[in-house]
């Protein structure tokens, strides 16, 4: 293996690795703008210029590549190659450069959404200079949109073509181009093919600086303002690692969070923009009771007594239903209280898509069918069928959310049941139709644990507060399961769930938060 000197220290690499990559994974910081590790390596904005000892000019260090070198041609006899990030030429070519990217830039930063994670900002207060020399009139031009939801501020742009090489290599669809050359050049799109694929707004993420905007977030708020939560995509089977950004009760914007067995580094539209939905809908805050027509609200323990009135009234006439969207917590205790019959409606699909890069968006659009089906026993295939030929009378129902719209079939299969109890977070189709409504926690405030459908476990966490009177799911169903069965097991918290849940299921055993951590954890025992 080569032997490589960055600085002082000494790093033994892999043949192939660039200097860039080494510095990185090593905490040497190396200014970089061009550079991302999912695309081609193209060297052009000249920020991670290195000095490498017995070559005539500066080197860019992503596109300089460490490999065994013969011994008389090794470095003070045993380096391969010896490589100086902070010597005074290296300095002088940074200052030279972020100068030079800053001609023509308008210097907004007070209006700018990148300001606070924009790498132009950070590396020239840190490499750049306090003053510019440049008195001549700037290059202005407006701003564009390259699709519905992407707007170019051209006089930020510092032209490092990761957007380009982005719709080149990973989304396949090539709407980017870099139209004409030198002074003249800047990003582009060809009027009769916008930026408008599902992977787009992943250009404003990977944008080093703020010439990239969504206009989902343009100007809504400031980036220090705001609370950012790792947690994982609920749309659709694949979840994709998030950042969550929220203020107060709000959410403000979703980005791409890094797991390379999971998402890489990018995430779609349908999850980056997927919150939205949840903003205008009618909460359930307080325990509802059916009173003729119309519900009245109740206090948790009548709520609890008037649903176990209701299970006992029918109790070998009860079945459960158990849900793709909720949390392998709440589907445990749910299959645990009702082992008799428990089904799950049928399933929320749209387009599968698999992009060149890999990237896939499932068609499967809820994010936990896998886990529900690992952890609930003998979740009956046709639930329809089995409510009528086991003259089922009762059913208690975790509801799929605001996705769960209800076709005449199931209106009318809930519709003739004596009593429906439904835990959910709004008043949907099949909350319309039950006897008390349970108010439990929306998708954005729930903390657990999703199975991918590739058999990885991934936290859950809570971006958003609770809402008034409404419990955690799984406490709901604790009270359930405890107040028909006095001698369960009573568990205190989240933790106490999984345990249990790992007892009964080996491929759950020994799984706690610690252990799923950021990443995730694989049931397969590998990548997935
Ligand atoms: S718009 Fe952003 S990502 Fe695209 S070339 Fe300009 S600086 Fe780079
Ligand atoms: S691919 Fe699926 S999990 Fe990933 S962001 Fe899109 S909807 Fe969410
Ligand atoms: S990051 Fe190396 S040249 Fe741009």
């Amino acid at each position: 293996m080569p032997l490589l000197k960055i600085d002082s220290k000494e790093f033994e690499v892999e043949n192939g690795t660039t200097v860039l990559q080494v510095a990185e994974a090593n905490r040497i910081e190396i200014p970089h703008y061009c550079y991302h590790p999912a695309l081609e390596i193209v060297g052009s904005c000249r920020m991670c210029l290195v000095q490498v000892e017995g070559m005539p000019k500066l080197q860019v260090s992503c596109n300089t590549f460490v490999s065994d070198v013969s011994s008389d041609r090794k470095v003070d006899g045993k380096y391969d190659m010896v490589v100086h990030t902070q010597n005074d030429l290296v300095v002088q070519e940074r200052k030279n450069i972020l100068e030079f990217l800053l001609l023509n830039h308008p210097l907004d930063c007070p209006v700018c959404d990148q300001a606070g994670e924009c790498y132009l900002q950070d590396y020239s207060f840190k490499f750049g200079n306090a003053h510019s020399r440049f008195d001549e009139n700037k290059r202005v031009r407006p701003n564009e949109f390259l699709g519905s939801q992407i707007v170019i501020n051209h006089n930020r742009c510092i032209m490092c073509s990761q957007c380009v090489r982005f719709t080149q290599e990973i989304s396949g669809t090539s709407e980017l181009f870099v139209e004409a050359r030198g002074y003249n050049s800047k990003i582009a799109v060809l009027e009769d093919n916008p930026l408008d694929n599902l992977l787009a707004g992943n250009v404003a993420d990977i944008c080093p600086v703020g010439a990239l905007l969504s206009t989902d977030y343009i100007h809504k708020n400031r980036i220090w303002n705001l609370k950012k939560q790792p947690s994982v995509c609920q749309d659709c089977s694949v979840g994709c690692n998030v950042d969550v950004f929220s203020q107060t009760d709000q959410i403000l914007r979703l980005t791409a969070r890094e797991n390379l067995d999971v998402n890489g580094y990018f995430m779609c539209d349908i999850g980056r923009y997927g919150f939205h939905r949840y903003e205008e809908i009618d909460r359930v805050l307080q325990p509802m009771v059916r009173k003729g027509d119309s519900f009245v609200s109740a206090d948790w323990e009548t709520a609890i007594q008037k649903t176990i009135d209701l299970i006992k009234k029918n109790k070998s006439n009860t079945a459960g239903i158990v849900s793709p969207f909720h949390t392998n917590e709440s589907n445990f205790l749910l299959g645990q209280i009702f082992k008799d019959v428990l089904g799950s409606l049928p399933p929320i699909t749209g387009e599968e898509i698999t992009y060149p890069s890999g990237f896939r968006i499932s068609a499967d659009r809820s994010p936990n069918t896998r886990g529900m089906n690992d952890i609930c026993e003998g979740i009956v295939e046709d639930l329809a069928s089995k409510i009528k030929t086991q003259d089922i009378r009762t059913l208690f129902i975790l509801d799929d959310g605001v996705d769960r719209k209800l076709d005449d079939k199931w209106k009318k299969i809930i519709g003739k049941m004596d009593s429906v109890i439904v835990l959910s977070y709004a008043m949907t189709d099949l909350a319309k139709l039950a006897h008390v409504v349970l108010p439990g926690y929306a998708p954005l405030e729930r903390e657990g644990t999703i199975t991918n459908d590739k058999g990885r476990i991934q936290w859950l966490r809570p971006s958003l507060p609770v809402k008034v009177e409404s419990k955690p799911d799984w406490e709901i169903l604790m009270l359930v399961r405890n107040a028909l069965d006095k001698k369960t097991e009573h568990f205190v918290e989240l933790g106490e769930v999984m345990k249990k849940m790992g007892e009964k299921f080996e491929n759950y055993a020994g799984i706690t938060f610690f252990k799923v951590g950021n990443q995730g954890y694989s049931i397969n025992g590998k990548s997935s």
